[in-house]
């Protein structure tokens, strides 16, 4: 009988984590968990509520409260008051916003809970910054992803503009030179790479070829 294993992958923006992510997931018929989606997701209802500077003593129960839903299976959709919202969470604004919110401690908590929850019971492909390092530290296969600064930012550059958004390329570069900066330099739970894991450098390498790298290491340990 298949194993239903717990993969993880960390990795700075725009190092293909969720591109990988979502192949393997559907190669082996995994859950695929979008951590970023989730952090997104809670940047995005505390814009729309203008709840950014609210004290720290109430957040908890603001969390808990949200009418966000997140739904991981094959892909990673969020729902914000009845609303799906998954393609909106992803601009520049959004991925700043997140990455500040995520320095929180009780938004961490909070989040690392519920990715907990996604993933306990194995058969999931779980992407983002700490999954290796605090989501899931004992997790059965962990892998961390990098790509050359000009590359990653290059992919993202792309990304947007086959979604109809001309972005000014070294405005983009200084954005996520600075979200990498701080997600890697954060009190806790830092972007790191995490301790066992198999780092991959997918510069210059198409989707097709970093998957067959990462099923290579999956396969003899299904
Ligand atoms: O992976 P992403 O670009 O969608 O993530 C957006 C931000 O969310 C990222 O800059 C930092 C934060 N994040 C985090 O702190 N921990 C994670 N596991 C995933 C994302």
């Amino acid at each position: 009988m298949k194993k239903h294993l717990i993969i993880t992958i960390d990795g700075p923006s725009g190092a293909g984590k969720s591109t990988i992510a979502k192949k393997i997931a559907e190669r082996l018929n995994y859950k695929y968990v979008d951590t970023g989606a989730m952090y997104r997701g809670v940047a995005y209802a505390f814009k729309y509520y203008g709840f950014l500077e609210k004290e720290e003593d109430k957040l908890h129960e603001i969390l808990k409260h949200l009418p966000l839903e997140f739904h991981f299976k094959n892909n990673a959709i969020v729902i914000f008051n009845g609303n799906n919202i998954t393609e909106d969470i992803r601009t520049p604004e959004i991925s700043m916003l997140a990455s500040k919110l995520s320095q929180n401690k009780t938004v961490r908590y909070f989040l690392t809970e519920k990715q907990r929850e996604e993933g306990r019971s194995g058969g999931v492909v779980i992407e983002g910054r700490d999954t290796g390092t605090v989501v899931f530290p004992d997790a059965d296969i962990k892998f961390y992803l990098d790509a050359r600064e000009e590359e990653r930012t290059k992919r993202r550059f792309l990304e947007f503009k086959a979604k109809g958004l001309e972005l000014d390329l070294e405005k983009l570069k200084d954005e996520m030179k600075k979200r990498d900066k701080d997600d890697s330099e954060r009190q806790i739970a830092p972007l790191k790479i995490p301790e066992g894991a198999i780092y991959i450098d997918t510069t210059g390498l198409d989707i097709e070829a970093v998957t067959e790298r990462l099923m290579d290491y999956i396969k003899v340990r299904l």
